[in-house]
């Protein structure tokens, strides 16, 4: 088991990451954050997705074309698209995705090793690139490589006494 408290640190100092050293990442951490993902919690366990592990730099460049704010993933090492499967889990497959994403970011991070959620994407666009089912829902392309430059200031949070009502 973790220390709490050291849990609880690592996931404070965890940040988006978007600027990657040109340094390859061996396939044994690859692996680990794909694994990571894998352990996700799903509803009903019905796992309803799918990987797609991008390692091919045009492809990368051409994923980069079509962000808006996720351009950096042309200078990812890989990435990772998270696909949902509606078909699987029709009332889910969003939250158990999103699920996914936070368990491949947090073990990145743990090998020190940067990424950011982009959002800021034409889905259809990159669905087309990826060759991805027309049904198929593409969550995030999560771009990832070691960390360039220095780790980013921490990021506002909301305090406790203003999100928690007790009862
Ligand atoms: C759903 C979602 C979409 C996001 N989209 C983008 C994006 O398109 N581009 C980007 O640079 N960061 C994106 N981010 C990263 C957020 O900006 C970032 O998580 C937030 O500012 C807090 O910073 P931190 O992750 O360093 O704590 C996104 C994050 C989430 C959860």
């Amino acid at each position: 088991m973790i220390d709490p408290k050291a849990f609880l640190e690592f996931i404070k100092e965890r940040r988006s990451i978007r600027a990657f050293l040109n340094k390859p990442i061996p396939e044994e951490e690859v692996e680990m954050i794909l694994e990571a993902g894998r352990w996700a919690p799903s509803a009903s366990n019905r796992q309803p997705w799918n990987f797609v592990c991008i390692k091919n730099k045009d492809v990368l460049k051409e994923l980069a074309r079509v962000t808006g704010y996720g351009y950096f993933i042309a200078d990812a090492s890989f990435a990772v698209a998270i696909v949902g499967k509606p078909t699987i889990s029709g009332n889910w497959y969003v939250v158990d995705t999103s699920l996914v994403s936070m368990n491949m970011m947090l073990m990145a991070w743990s090998l020190g090793i940067g990424t950011c959620w982009i959002g800021s994407m034409d889905k259809e666009k990159a669905k087309q690139i990826l060759g991805l089912a027309k049904n198929d829902y593409l969550l995030t392309v999560l771009p990832f490589g070691y960390i360039q430059g220095n780790v980013p200031e921490p990021t506002y949070r909301h305090p406790l006494k203003n999100i928690i009502r007790e009862i």
